[in-house]
């Protein structure tokens, strides 16, 4: 029975709700696609907490399938457009969504092209929306399987969103772990010393990048180190699983840093070659190495599919390397922004 089935036959009343859902940035990433939304291999994230997306849904009965959608207040047709094609492409399992019309408001906490992926806020968050519409249909709770459906829903949506609908630590994919799937994310628990983990976002550029991730994901098809990506991205998250799990913060730290680079370098090797990362981006990147050989403080990076890099490292050397992220590296920056992990998605 697929996550969808029960919903299949029911006739649409009218509705509104409104959930809060963040951002997530990838440990191990997913890059690369084998079918429709299903990942290669499977990625582990962090959920975000000051970053994130407000969508409040109301769902009209009507005769066709019509959204409209209120970014910050302003009309906008292109983010409409997609979210009426992705209830398109939900028709065949759930027919009656032909008769909806939506109208969409949303807000960001964080600006467009920072480098925090607003697709994986933005789409859990409607995906939490539609989710709540379809339990209220049924009269099912707010369950386990509430958020299964919804993670679900996310990822057919934008992949990694599906990791936005837990807090703390997620996974998505089919691997050793119980319960893992390639279908829905599951939440993770790690050892409470790098369960508190900071994440400061130094924005290097907010211009919009010039390759979606939906192209660079379709590149990894004919690339020529594609297979050995998809086998280093399930050794790194195998050890990455056991880092977290142990409270090992150099492993962590290494494979995260590793992953980040070995997503650029997929970038810069694909078939159609591009680059994402600046100068400044690179030159911070030497910095943080220098720190760390002068100081020995666990202070790591990260990179999502743009120039600006996430910085991480655990709460309790906070002090030290707020210093030297300020001094040192802000001049490389346009802005900084500071998050940490943060609680999951909650309704409001
Ligand atoms: O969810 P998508 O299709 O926007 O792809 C996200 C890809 C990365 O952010 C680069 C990695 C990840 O796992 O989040």
């Amino acid at each position: 029975m697929s996550l969808t089935t029960p919903f299949e036959k029911l006739s649409p009343k009218d509705f509104e709700t409104c959930w809060r859902s963040p951002s997530n940035i990838a440990f191990v990433k997913y890059w690369g696609k084998k079918g429709h939304q299903i990942p290669a291999n499977p990625s582990l994230s962090m959920t975000l907490k000051e970053c994130f997306t407000e969508t409040k849904v109301a769902f009209k009965k009507s005769d066709a399938l019509s959204v409209e959608l209120f970014l910050e207040g302003n009309r906008e047709d292109r983010f409409a457009g997609k979210v009426k094609a992705y209830l398109e492409s939900l028709i065949t399992d759930i027919p009656w969504l032909n008769n909806l019309s939506l109208v969409i408001n949303t807000k960001n906490t964080f600006p467009h092209g920072t480098g925090i992926a607003s697709s994986a806020s933005g789409m859990s968050a409607f995906a939490l929306c539609l989710t709540d519409y379809l339990h209220s249909l049924t009269g099912e709770e707010q369950g386990d399987l509430f958020f299964k459906r919804a993670s679900h829903l996310s990822r057919l949506a934008s992949g990694s969103a599906c990791r936005s609908v837990y807090g703390g630590f997620t996974t998505w994919g089919e691997s050793d772990l119980p319960e893992s799937s390639d279908k829905y994310a599951t939440p993770f628990s790690v050892h409470p010393d790098l369960a508190h983990l900071k994440d400061s976002v130094l924005v290097i550029s907010g211009v919009e990048k010039t390759v979606s991730s939906r192209s660079g994901h379709g590149r990894m098809n004919e690339h020529a180190f594609a297979e050995a990506r998809f086998l280093q991205a399930k050794k790194d998250f195998n050890l990455m699983v056991s880092a977290l799990k142990s409270g090992d913060v150099e492993l962590m730290g290494n494979i995260l840093e590793n992953e980040a680079l070995s997503l650029h370098a997929m970038m810069m090797t694909s078939p159609e070659s591009y680059m994402l990362i600046r100068p400044n981006t690179l030159a911070a990147m030497e910095m943080i190495w220098a720190f760390r050989r002068e100081t020995g403080l666990p202070l790591y990076f990260t990179l999502d599919a743009g120039p600006n890099l996430h910085l991480i490292y655990p709460e309790v050397f906070q002090h030290k390397i707020k210093t030297f992220i300020s001094h040192e590296l802000s001049p490389l920056t346009q802005k900084i922004i500071e998050d940490e992990r943060g609680e999951g998605p909650v309704k409001c």
